[in-house]
């Protein structure tokens, strides 16, 4: 994919601003990051620097069953995180053909924005609490690789949809992010 900057392009370590326009141009990042999304086969979330916008914008995905709800937010901030944390496989569009082993908080609480600049509140747990957690980092110049150590990132091909990590012969469901 052509229009996602990849590491080690410096614009995925720099800190991206918040939003306070939200007018057509404001509206064309957000469509762009839900087209990218939404027409992913593998990919569930995106942040604006990593389309290179630095620009406090996430979209990610709330999967329930068969259901995707793709889900904008403008400005998030986790006011909370829980203790319980959860160690499990993330990837990143930015970073193709590795994972990495991350721990993340299992619930978190988030305020943000919606498309049209409202106040919004949300919990998230699971596979979300992760997106957001994974996402937000974006927004503050951080990658997967700053949240875990060099012996839990591995180097993985897809094969069958599924992703094949290498060092350790085994085949994971892990999210790209
Ligand atoms: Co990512």
């Amino acid at each position: 994919m052509k229009q996602i900057l990849t590491y080690p392009n410096p614009i995925l370590k720099q800190q991206s601003f918040p939003v306070t326009n939200f007018g057509l141009e404001t509206q064309a990042v957000i469509d762009k990051m839900l087209d990218i999304v939404g027409k992913s086969d593998y990919s569930v979330g995106l942040a604006a620097p990593q389309i290179g916008k630095l620009q406090r914008i996430i979209a990610v995905s709330e999967i329930e069953g068969e259901r995707t709800r793709l889900l904008p937010l403008i400005n998030p901030e986790i006011v909370f995180f829980s203790k319980e944390t959860h160690e499990d496989y993330e990837g990143c569009l930015s970073i193709p053909f590795k994972v990495g082993l991350v721990e993340r908080s299992t619930k978190i609480r988030i305020r943000a924005l919606d498309r049209n600049g409202n106040k919004i509140k949300l919990k998230a747990a699971g596979l979300l609490a992760r997106e957001i957690q994974h996402e937000v980092d974006h927004l503050n110049g951080l990658l997967f690789f700053d949240r875990t150590s060099a012996d839990k990132i591995y180097n993985y091909t897809i094969k069958d949809g599924k992703w094949v990590i290498q060092k350790q012969a085994l085949t994971a469901e892990g999210v790209t992010l």
